[in-house]
């Protein structure tokens, strides 16, 4: 079988082409991607040598970059995107560009090589914002709402692949995960922003109240789960994905990296602006993939928050390459200050 992952070079992409390789050996895999600010081919520098591996440097929403891809591609993963809030305020054109017209060049050029099956990674943020205190989570049901252009970005991708897929019969699956965290995230995001900023003896910013909820998931689980929508999914069907955080604040959060990096909380952070149209919380319901496809989440968040920070130690010289150049640019405009 030819994988063809798009945004391999990223957080996510990077975790699952290693557990790919690792899990099914005989796959050969093309990774495809734009190396922006957020690709770092570092990250794959030990399968550079591998005969079932390749790069190609390229966008998705260049239909000439795409052709060169395909050829002999069985199945698609499209992880390529931009993929950061904070990003799509300051910037949003990038977002619509490369999200929606890049997920519809791809669609259509699966289409055209009958691809077997395309299956596009999507986000809980799409669904929009629950209230605090409240019992409620997403599940395959909710009405979209998305309230950022990055998640209204992906939202019009979700779309497009569903319209393919009644339209044109492209197999199609799409999963809706939370937040992901792991090794080799950019620290841009909060929890590697927290950690690196620690190491370093920077303040953490935590945005307005710091009472926002979002849902952990421990990266290998994600990857695990579109494993498994590829061998067992439906076609046609969408999958939400959610981790094992009971509404988990992100000043608990925070203040979980400090006690592990035995930093005191009062000191270590500043309150800061709020993120323009920030949502309160995300909770997620996974019982259909886990009726219908048997996942569920196997790494608990403190065991491995503990071993993230532990990857991020032993990987300064990683994270401290990616934190130099562009990145202190957009932290200055992010948050006025370093
Ligand atoms: P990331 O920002 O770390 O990586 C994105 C990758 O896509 C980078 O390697 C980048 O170079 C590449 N890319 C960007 N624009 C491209 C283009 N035009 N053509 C080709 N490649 C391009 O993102 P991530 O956190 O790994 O997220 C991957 C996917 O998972 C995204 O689609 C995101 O929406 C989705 N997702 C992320 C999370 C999360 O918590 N990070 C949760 C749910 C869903
Ligand atoms: O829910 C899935 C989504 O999770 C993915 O689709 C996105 O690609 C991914 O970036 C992530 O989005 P979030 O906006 O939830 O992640 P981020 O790490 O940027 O922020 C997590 C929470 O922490 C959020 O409530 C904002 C807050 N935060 C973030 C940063 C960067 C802060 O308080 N301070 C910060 O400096």
């Amino acid at each position: 079988m030819k994988l063809l992952v798009t945004g391999g070079a990223g957080f996510i992409g990077t975790n699952f082409i290693k557990y790919w390789l690792t899990e099914h050996f005989d796959d050969e895999i093309v990774n495809f991607d734009k190396l922006t600010y957020a690709g770092n081919l570092e990250n794959l520098k030990d399968l550079e040598n591998n005969p079932h591996y390749k790069f190609i440097k390229g966008d998705v929403a260049d239909p000439d970059d795409v052709r060169v891809a395909m050829t002999g591609v069985d199945i698609i993963t499209h992880f390529a995107a931009e993929s950061h809030v904070d990003r799509s305020i300051l910037a949003p054109a990038t977002f619509i560009k490369t999200n929606v017209l890049g997920t519809q060049v791809l669609l259509d050029a699966a289409v055209e090589h009958k691809i077997k099956r395309f299956h596009h990674i999507s986000t809980d943020e799409v669904f929009g914002s629950l209230e605090l205190n409240d019992h409620e989570k997403f599940d395959e049901n909710t009405p979209y709402d998305p309230r950022s252009p990055y998640s209204a970005s992906k939202a019009a991708a979700d779309h497009l692949v569903r319209a393919y897929y009644h339209t044109f019969k492209l197999p199609v699956t799409i999963s809706n995960c939370s937040n992901n965290f792991g090794p080799y995230e950019h620290p841009e995001k909060l929890i590697p922003l927290a950690i690196t900023n620690l190491l370093e003896g920077v303040k953490i910013p935590i945005y307005g109240d710091g009472k926002y909820v979002r849902d952990w998931l421990y990266v290998i689980d994600h990857c695990r789960a579109i494993d498994l929508i590829l061998q067992t999914g439906k076609i046609g069907k969408t999958y939400l994905i959610g981790g094992l955080t009971k509404d988990i604040s992100n000043i608990e959060v925070v203040k979980m990296i400090c006690e592990i990096m035995n930093k005191n909380f009062d000191q270590s952070v500043e309150f800061v602006k709020d993120r323009p149209g920030h949502d309160r919380r995300y909770s997620v319901d996974w019982s259909k993939i886990n009726k219908e496809l048997k996942w569920k989440p196997d790494h608990d968040f403190k065991t491995w928050l503990q071993k993230t920070v532990e990857w991020y130690k032993n990987n300064k010289t990683w994270w401290k390459r990616v934190k130099s150049g562009e990145y202190q640019e957009y932290y200055q405009k992010q948050y006025g200050q370093k």
